[in-house]
């Protein structure tokens, strides 16, 4: 595998994720592993990561110097290419000294060399550093210039130590993957045959370790990521596991169930189902402001798994669908906070438990194809984002048991629907909403007053941005009727044609 020690680039993460792209196995390591360790892990390759520091900072993240004596390749980017520099005799000169910060794209010019293999002579990188190496130790030459950085790239051929001030893992580097690429291949000589099967057995091994004979607790939303997590505990530990699935009586037609057969009966996993609603309906009575009910959710949601949790005995481990996105927005070691994370539900601070965290590596994708690799359905693995609070955001204002199955039976009737129409992979998310708007109709003779439903459907890459999806006119009109001839209650249909922003994808 090739290894990547973290110096803090919001970055990092992707060079681990295009290398596994390239079928190598790659993780991203602390930067203050020792040589030591890294001779025992015995990586083909060592890529230092670019880093928000500066070499000559006090306390800037480092590398021991026996690193560059164990013979593997290593190549550093950004300020993993300063800090080889400053460590190997050349010089780094702060932002101030170095002339130009330079950030964005820029013009790279390279002469041969084995990093660049046949990419065109002068191509599009990204750049974004302050300090700039000014100096390129003993044995080294330099393979690469722009306008801004006439060290770009340099290297060290016989001892296959390389270093580029660009970024190649970003997409505004034009042959960012060829050289990565390269390095993995041709430098270090990688055969290319890891798979998701592979991260499964490594990621069992692991877990098997770490748990012993002890046992661990799970948190189930029925959402992708903690299924995920579940299914792969259950084959790595099997009974030791177990689940607390809460649901709370904001979740769609059937949901509950459907977790517990599928995840329950299907693959096994012993799952507590704590039934709730009650306790969360009664509480959210009379409450119509959104950012109360939200509070009141999340809250109760703590309490209920709390209660459930302390019932267990000798629980060591607290399991979570923690993603790698997760990860670095609340900031790592050595990344900065861009804003803190909240897990689901949000526990308990005196909760005594060590996290088992088996996805943090990996971005939503990866954990599909890992979810899929497990032999868990299209269903589960492809399922639309479903939000904390269930439905209790899709009926605005006041809940009551009335407008929460109106947008239950509605919702289902949308989804099949959209299923049936083949649009379910392309619409990133689509749910009715209970308006609470009631409004004047005409049925059969009768006068009715009743309530306005909603249609929201985006497509989205994040959910960051939005726009409305382009349902054709006859799925929409089809999906029109059959909700108000088959839900009671509802007389109109209005289908909502905001992208976000300015809009949001919830109505609450
Ligand atoms: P908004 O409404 O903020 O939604 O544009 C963006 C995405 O986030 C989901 N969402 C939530 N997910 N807990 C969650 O786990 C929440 O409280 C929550 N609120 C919104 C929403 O469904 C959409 O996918």
């Amino acid at each position: 595998k090739v290894i990547v020690l973290d110096y803090g680039s919001q970055y990092n993460q992707l060079i681990t994720r295009r290398i596994r792209e390239f079928g190598v196995f790659s993780e991203l390591m602390s930067h203050k592993i020792t040589a030591e360790e890294i001779r025992e892990i015995n990586p083909i390759g060592i890529i230092f990561s670019g880093g928000p520091n500066s070499v000559y900072a006090e306390n800037a993240p480092s590398v021991e110097d026996e690193i560059f004596e164990l013979g593997i390749p290593i190549l550093g980017i950004c300020y993993g290419m300063q800090l080889i520099t400053h460590k190997l005799g050349g010089t780094v000169l702060p932002a101030e000294n170095a002339g130009s910060r330079e950030y964005g794209q820029s013009q790279l010019t390279h002469t041969s060399s084995r990093l660049f293999g046949n990419t065109p002579e002068v191509q599009t990188v990204l750049m974004s550093h302050g300090d700039a190496v000014t100096g390129i130790p003993e044995g080294f030459v330099k393979v690469g210039e722009s306008a801004d950085c006439p060290f770009a790239a340099i290297e060290q051929e016989e001892k296959k130590i390389y270093g580029i001030q660009f970024h190649p893992e970003v997409r505004h580097s034009e042959y960012g993957n060829d050289i990565l690429k390269n390095f993995v291949f041709d430098v270090c000589q990688a055969k290319g045959d890891w798979s998701m099967a592979n991260f499964i057995d490594l990621e069992i091994k692991k877990i098997r370790e770490k748990v012993g004979d002890k046992k661990v607790l799970l948190g189930l939303s029925g959402g992708v990521d903690s299924s995920v997590v579940g299914v792969l505990l259950q084959k790595a530990i099997g009974d030791k596991l177990t689940c607390i699935f809460v649901d709370h009586g904001l979740l769609r037609k059937d949901e509950g169930d459907q977790v517990m057969g599928m995840l329950g009966g299907k693959f096994g996993l012993n799952i507590i189902r704590v039934d709730a609603s009650e306790r969360f309906l009664s509480k959210l009575a009379g409450v119509s402001d959104p950012e109360q009910k939200r509070k009141i959710i999340g809250n109760e949601f703590v309490y209920v798994f709390d209660d459930e949790a302390s019932k267990l005995k000798d629980v060591d481990f607290l399991a979570q669908g923690t993603l790698y996105t997760d990860v670095i927005e609340s900031g790592t070691e050595t990344a900065q906070t861009i804003k803190s994370h909240h897990n689901v539900g949000g526990l308990p601070e005196d909760m005594q438990f060590e996290l088992i965290e088996p996805l943090n590596t990996l971005f939503k994708d990866e954990v599909r194809a890992l979810g899929t690799q497990l032999g868990m359905p299209d269903e589960i693995v492809w399922r639309q984002p479903f939000p904390g609070p269930g439905l209790a955001i899709r009926v605005m204002g006041e809940i009551t048991s009335e407008k929460l199955e109106v947008v239950r039976e509605s919702d289902a009737i949308l989804r099949e629907e959209i299923a049936l129409a083949g649009l379910d992979k392309d619409i990133w998310q689509y749910f009715t909403v209970n308006t609470g708007v009631r409004s004047v109709g005409v049925m059969g003779d009768g006068r009715t007053y009743d309530y306005t439903l909603a249609i929201r459907a985006i497509t989205s890459i994040d959910g960051m941005t939005a726009d409305f999806a382009r349902i054709p006119w006859d799925v929409l009109q089809k999906i029109s009727v059959r909700i108000v001839n088959e839900v009671s209650h509802v007389n109109r249909i209005v289908y909502d044609i905001t992208s976000k922003p300015p809009a949001t994808v919830e109505w609450e």
